[in-house]
């Protein structure tokens, strides 16, 4: 039996002037799996993955969430259930403590420290302020506070770009973990070992259009980082 999707595009379109950044655009997202997106720089990855917590809204096509139409929801309580974690991190407080707590003030210290290791970082990271921070601790940090938030869906908008090798396992193994426990991921990734280690279903995008879609391994998809 084909269970429900958690997000389903229905010709999906998204325009900037004259620009077509997202062109006819239709995808299922199955619950409790992890696909991946993945597509040349400017295809349109993380614009798609703004679309579906409604920090962009298409201007053609539909978007639905569980079922129902992405704008029958409260658009906080929609961003609560789904966490995206982008390329830029934003930040919002001056500790890391504080960071990964905002959304769940009663966040208790071994919570806290579980949170820390499940995204690679060390726990003396509890202590650090967040100026000064790396781009990529930043958006760990980003990363486990919307863990916090246990979250029924996770963007990752290539959450390990400029990560090490030991980082980019912890992460790794969280989506799976996620996955596992009936988690939905979103997965933007140019590493094409990782998309195969961790994604169950692969959407290629070029040029705003879905270009294919199926298991990795099965479906051809640019290599490099660009
Ligand atoms: N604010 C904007 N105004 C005009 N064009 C934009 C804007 N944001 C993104 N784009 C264009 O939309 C396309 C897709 O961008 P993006 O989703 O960021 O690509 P990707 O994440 O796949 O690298 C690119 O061609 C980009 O230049
Ligand atoms: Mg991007």
């Amino acid at each position: 039996m084909q269970r429900e999707s958690v997000f389903a595009l229905r010709g999906v379109t998204l325009r900037h002037g004259p620009v077509v950044v997202l062109d006819e655009v239709y995808a299922r997202i199955p619950p409790a799996a992890c696909t991946a997106v993945v597509g040349r720089s400017g295809a349109g990855k993380s614009r798609l993955l703004r679309l579906l917590v409604r920090l962009d809204d298409p201007g053609t096509g539909e978007i639905t969430f569980c079922g129902s139409p992405l704008a029958a929801y409260d658009v906080l309580d929609l961003r609560r259930r789904v966490q995206l974690v982008a390329q830029q991190p934003v930040i919002l407080t001056d500790s890391v403590a504080e960071e990964i707590s905002f959304g769940c003030p009663d966040l208790t210290r071994a919570r806290l420290s579980g949170l820390l290791e499940r995204v690679g970082l060390a726990p003396s990271f509890r202590d650090r302020a967040t100026p000064g921070l790396s781009g990529g601790e930043a958006q760990r940090v980003c990363l486990a506070r919307a863990l916090a938030l246990e979250p029924e869906v996770l963007l990752l908008d290539e959450p390990t770009a400029s990560l090490d090798a030991a980082s980019a396992d912890a992460i790794e193994h969280t989506v799976r973990d996620l996955v596992e426990s009936g988690g939905t991921v979103v997965l933007v990734s140019h590493n094409t070992a990782q998309v195969e280690r961790v994604a169950d279903q692969v959407i290629v995008l070029e040029h705003g259009r879905v270009l294919a879609t199926g298991r990795p391994g099965d479906v051809e998809y640019p290599q490099a980082a660009s």
